[in-house]
């Protein structure tokens, strides 16, 4: 069973999601990371942020595919707007998931992090662990709902793992 590391500092914990434009799957799996951790009264010890490898859309909405799946399905994807990673991160986020391997390769080679804190997303999904969650962009609706239902219960099961290393 995975676990999540035990916070850098009590009473808090920061959680980032990595992808490579950080306009499609980062994004969504922090809409809804952010919304199962306040529906598990968590929202308020537990921070949420996501970016992307690249920075070629930085500054920009969620892709609008992504956005008008979240929207249909009851989220709030208006909010995002996409950041490139920062390097600082490595030493003060207390979990930095990754999208899919290159992701995970491309966040090694930026700098030392402690490998426990540089995991994959899907090391949490209870289906299908340790797999990518593959990039949408290219391809068509079918490849959006893939990574909403991948999502979704991944960040069920995060959800479950942060609350016993937060200890609430
Ligand atoms: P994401 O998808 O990494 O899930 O946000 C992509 C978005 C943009 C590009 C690639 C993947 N791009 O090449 O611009």
């Amino acid at each position: 069973m995975t676990e999540a590391p035990p916070p850098l500092e009590a009473g808090r914990y920061r959680v980032a999601l990595i992808c490579l434009g950080n306009i499609c799957r980062s994004p969504t799996a922090d809409v809804v990371l952010t919304d199962r951790l306040a529906a598990a009264g968590l929202g308020e010890v537990v921070e949420v942020v996501s970016a992307g490898t690249g920075d070629w859309h930085v500054g920009e909405a969620m892709d609008r595919r992504s956005a008008a799946l979240l929207t249909r399905e009851g989220y709030d994807p208006t909010r995002h707007r996409a950041q490139q990673v920062r390097t600082d991160w490595l030493a003060n986020v207390d979990l930095l998931l990754e999208m899919d391997r290159q992701n995970l390769a491309d966040l090694q080679a930026l700098g030392p992090a402690t490998p426990e804190r540089l995991r994959l997303f899907r090391d949490f999904d209870p289906e299908g662990t340790g797999e990518d969650v593959p990039d949408p962009w290219h391809g068509g609706e079918s490849g959006f709902v893939d990574v909403l239902t991948m999502v979704e219960r991944t960040a069920d099961q995060l959800v479950e793992r942060l609350r016993s290393v937060v200890g609430t």
